[in-house]
């Protein structure tokens, strides 16, 4: 096996050839439109590379009651977040139609065949993925904010849609499944993360790749809450500290395009998911994976892969407990590593290294490398 084959068995692409292409600009005056909002651009964009395989568009009624109640499509493929596309008035639109679809400037991305329009269940989505309805949750809000009329059906994509690279980095599963295959690695872990790589994340990745043949480091670089360091000074951190200390030959570095949703344990599985369409055969998974807040469990993304059987996601979850620097160990450890009390350990919340960053300060070399921590405050000062 050259790399894990995709959920559904398929990598799914729904990007437009030529005369396709060509067909759409040719008809798309005389259709109705629908603007797709920045995170539901990034879904599309997925969809289309296939790195939302076995999905060729956006859910209907049935698969995203299913997935809310049961994390399940309803063939009973596992998959834990509904991908919709949402529109305020759903007036022009009827079951059957092709609709355009255009970004909030008005451009051409593609189009979707619709096969239903139905209404969305806030209360049970909010609930159901979640675990709250609180809007200050950011996943919520967002959902809050959105259109409550669903258009589910099959899209089709404009090749120009999709930029050549994300972040200057490559995010085609099939280019990544290639240069896997091209690597020779038949185990791959993949890390997901929406922040700088720090020391603890780093001792993860270290502690990972001794299991695996290569690490799949997979920055997700779509849409994130305003206060998260953004994609282009994280993507600095990424390069600076894998041409640095990580080598070459054992990592590959390339973009997630996809929103973040911070539904944690719900989020891990998707998480995973996706990776496996990257050719990925494990996942880390460490404390309060794509939480934010105080919403979920610290080990709750962890625990909700037990629910699914053995071999169904077709991925396995690599756990780690919270790591810290420990002085008593004189290095990384965890609580199960370590036979050191509190009082040893050597942790940083994310809000107080801003506060150091922002105030001219550096972090500890046990909290991040000071190649990151520099680039860190160069985005930090520029703030002010
Ligand atoms: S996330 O939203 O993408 O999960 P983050 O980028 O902070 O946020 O985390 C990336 C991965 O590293 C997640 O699996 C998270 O659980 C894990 N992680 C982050 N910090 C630690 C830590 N100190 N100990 C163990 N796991 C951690």
């Amino acid at each position: 096996m050259p790399s894990n084959t995709p959920l559904g068995g398929t990598l799914i692409n729904r990007v437009l050839d030529d005369t396709g292409a060509t067909a759409l600009k040719d008809a798309a005056s005389k259709l109705p439109a629908i603007t797709v909002s920045p995170a539901e651009v990034w879904d599309l964009k997925l969809i289309a590379i296939g790195g939302y395989s076995p999905l060729p568009g956006f859910m209907n009624e049935h698969d995203y009651a299913s997935v809310i109640a049961r994390g399940r499509l309803t063939d009973g493929t596992p998959w834990t977040v509904p991908i919709t596309l949402s529109v305020k008035d759903a007036g022009n639109l009827k079951d059957g139609d092709k609709a355009t679809l255009k970004d909030e400037s008005g451009k051409l991305l593609g189009s979707i065949q619709i096969q239903q329009i139905f209404a969305r269940r806030f209360e049970h989505e909010a609930q159901g993925v979640f675990q709250t309805t609180d809007e200050k949750h950011p996943g919520v809000a967002r959902i809050r904010a959105a259109g409550q009329w669903l258009v589910a059906g099959e899209v089709s994509v404009l090749p120009e849609t999709l930029p050549s690279l994300e972040q200057g980095m490559e995010y085609r599963p099939a280019a990544i499944r290639a240069e896997i295959e091209k690597r020779g690695w038949k185990t791959v872990v993949a890390f997901q993360t929406r922040n700088p790589i720090h020391r603890a994340h780093e001792y993860l990745l270290r502690t990972a790749l001794e299991t695996a043949d290569g690490l799949l480091i997979h920055p997700l670089v779509g849409e994130t809450k305003g206060d998260d360091i953004p994609a282009d000074v994280r993507t600095q951190c990424y390069r600076t500290l894998i041409d640095k200390y990580f080598p070459a030959e054992r990592v590959i570095l390339a973009a997630l395009p996809a929103p973040m949703r911070y539904a944690g344990p719900k989020e891990a599985i998707h998480h995973a998911l996706m990776r496996r369409n990257y050719g990925a055969t494990q996942f880390i998974v460490g404390r309060d994976h794509a939480g934010v807040g105080n919403y979920y469990g610290t080990y709750d993304a962890q625990k909700i892969f037990e629910t699914y059987e053995a071999g169904e996601l077709g991925i396995s979850n690599l756990n780690f407990e919270h790591s810290f620097w420990c002085k008593g160990v004189g290095g990384f450890a965890t609580q199960k590593t370590s036979p050191f009390g509190k009082e040893l350990q050597l942790t940083i919340s994310g809000t107080r290294l801003r506060e150091l960053l922002a105030a001219g300060e550096y972090p500890p070399p046990e909290i991040a490398r000071p190649e990151i921590a520099e680039i860190l405050m160069a985005y930090y000062r520029g703030l002010k």
